[in-house]
């Protein structure tokens, strides 16, 4: 098992999606996760074209919000035009993070279901703590779950 990988962690499909400035850090995230025995589902981009990230953002988002994910991890240049694609859909909570910490207090705090990368800002052992964080962390529910209920009324 990869350093980090958990046996929840391993009962989860993620969805992963990038555009050409992300593909490769979505590449080395998806290499790990399959190390760690994790399904993924790999939405593109697969290559350096120059390619639009709401197309991305929007893939994983779709994976997330109909069941065919548990999570999707999104990355682009900066990973905010990513993020603001994927969290057009509803049903998605995706939280732009550069460290492992707010990955996991996004997971705690927000029930975050996207996690979303720069890979133009941070670099790739960052991004694959923030991974691990993400995967390993639960919702802590409670006094977070009626701010989290509220976000679904906006
Ligand atoms: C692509 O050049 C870049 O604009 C994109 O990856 C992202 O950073 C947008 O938010």
């Amino acid at each position: 098992m990869a350093e980090g990988m958990t046996d929840d962690t391993l009962k989860r499909v993620v969805a992963l999606g990038a555009d050409h400035a992300g593909f490769q850090l979505k590449d080395l995230l998806k290499a790990d996760l399959l190390d760690g025995g994790v399904e993924v589902l790999d939405l593109g981009t697969g290559g350096p074209e120059s390619v639009d990230y709401p197309d991305f953002g929007k893939a994983v988002a779709d994976a997330v919000a109909s069941g065919r994910a548990d999570l999707g991890v999104v990355v682009c240049g900066t990973g905010i035009g990513i993020s603001i694609a994927a969290n057009r859909n509803p049903a998605v909570r995706a939280a732009l993070c550069h460290s492992g910490l707010e990955a996991r207090l996004a997971r705690e705090h927000n029930d975050a279901n996207v996690l979303a990368l720069g890979a133009r800002i941070v670099g790739s052992e960052v991004a694959r703590d923030a991974l691990h964080a993400f995967l390993n962390t639960e919702f802590a529910g409670g006094r977070h779950a009626k701010r989290v209920a509220k976000l679904a009324t906006i």
